[in-house]
């Protein structure tokens, strides 16, 4: 595609700033505010044919205007982080973008992924079928455990769905990405509410929550894993306020308390007619056909209305469904090739910081030995 030089990039890992070249491949996507290009670097300071004199990557750089009208906290919270399960930033750098009258634009090269997890989702689904159980295990774990490391610095991601889940087909490796919409939640401190894509919104946004906590991406990770088991989304509202009428069509209205805790102004619909006389788990049982009872059971721990009883990260982490992948029995291939997949480097290579994370319930994340 094109070939240019930055006087200054930075690397993430060393902290140094020098002159790169870039050259830029393919558009990868494609979004509301910019667009991801794959793409080499290559040190423009390297001697001819030293060992320093190569092309490097492929990188996902993603693109957007930097400065005041896009308040990105993008770069410094992917520059704090450092997680098997959350998209490594490279390098970045500022450069003026000819396609929009030469403004300057942020440029944060990543690490590149093959492809998302709602590309996958839809390759099934196309296929008439969903992804195997062991895989949505294996990626609703990884989930869990990127979102236990960011959750431990009050990172809110604010916009978990599939097409920011970058995985990995060949090793079943998952990251989030896509920290465009993250902030570091101070403790009863306000936030707008009107972040997160439609279908994925845990309920206090719907109805106007400003004070809420990470538990709203709590709610995304629970839509995430019931999309990985129906193939298409759980709650598909058609306007913003119909989604809560989706909900509810799963978990009857919500409480008078829910709305209070929530916003006690909010005064949309609610819809509090009852449409059916089944319970809770017949319906889940019903929505979620393909999914086994443990699945079921973590489903209606995750999507809870109350954001103080809905699950933590190492809750799901503990929990009996995952008991299989933990197992030393467990055996799992990519649909790509029929070698083993190793899920002992994958899932369970904790750091020091992550162990002391899970508390008393260590024991119960480990793998069986
Ligand atoms: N590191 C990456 N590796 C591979 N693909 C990526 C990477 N980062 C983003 N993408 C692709 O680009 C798309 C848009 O990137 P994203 O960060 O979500 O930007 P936006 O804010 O525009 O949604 C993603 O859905 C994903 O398909
Ligand atoms: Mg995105």
């Amino acid at each position: 595609m094109s070939e240019y030089l930055v006087k200054d990039v930075t690397s993430n890992t060393s902290g140094i700033t020098r002159p790169m070249f870039v050259q830029e491949i393919t558009k990868i996507g494609e979004g509301a505010f910019g667009t991801v290009l794959q793409a080499n670097l290559k040190n423009a300071l390297s001697e001819p044919n030293s060992p320093q004199d190569i092309w490097i990557g492929p990188f996902a750089i993603k693109k957007v205007p930097a400065q005041t009208e896009y308040k990105s906290r993008e770069l410094q919270i992917l520059k704090q982080t450092n997680h098997p399960n959350i998209v490594a930033l490279k390098y970045y750098y500022n450069y003026p973008n000819k396609d929009d009258n030469n403004r300057i634009y942020q440029h944060l090269a990543m690490e590149c992924l093959p492809c998302n997890l709602q590309s996958e989702i839809k390759r099934y689904y196309i296929n008439k079928s969903t992804l195997p159980e062991n895989h949505i295990k294996i990626f609703t774990f990884q989930i869990a455990r990127a979102m236990n490391y960011l959750h431990s610095f009050q990172i809110c991601h604010r916009d978990i769905k599939p097409s920011n889940i970058l995985i990995n087909p060949e090793n079943l490796l998952l990251k989030i990405c896509d920290f465009g919409s993250a902030k570091v939640l101070e403790p009863n401190q306000p936030s707008v509410s009107y972040i997160c894509s439609r279908y994925y919104r845990a309920p206090e946004l719907i109805v106007g929550c400003c004070i809420y906590t990470t538990k709203i991406d709590i709610w995304g990770l629970g839509c995430v894993m019931g999309e990985m088991y129906m193939g298409k989304p759980v709650f598909q509202g058609q306007e913003p306020m119909l989604q809560l009428r989706e909900i509810t069509k799963l978990f009857g209205p919500p409480s008078d308390e829910f709305i209070y805790n929530s916003n006690p102004q909010y005064n949309g619909p609610l819809y509090s007619h009852k449409i059916y006389n089944s319970t809770i788990d017949v319906r889940f049982q019903k929505v979620f056909n393909n999914a086994n009872l443990d699945a079921i059971d973590l489903l209606m721990k995750v999507l809870v209305y109350s954001p103080i009883e809905r699950f933590n990260p190492s809750q799901i982490m503990s929990h009996k469904y995952f008991d299989e992948i933990k197992s030393v029995k467990f055996n799992v291939k990519s649909r790509l090739s029929n070698d083993p997949i190793k899920v002992d480097s994958l899932l369970f290579n904790f750091s020091d910081y992550e162990l002391k994370t899970f508390g008393k319930l260590i024991n119960d994340i480990l793998p069986r030995s």
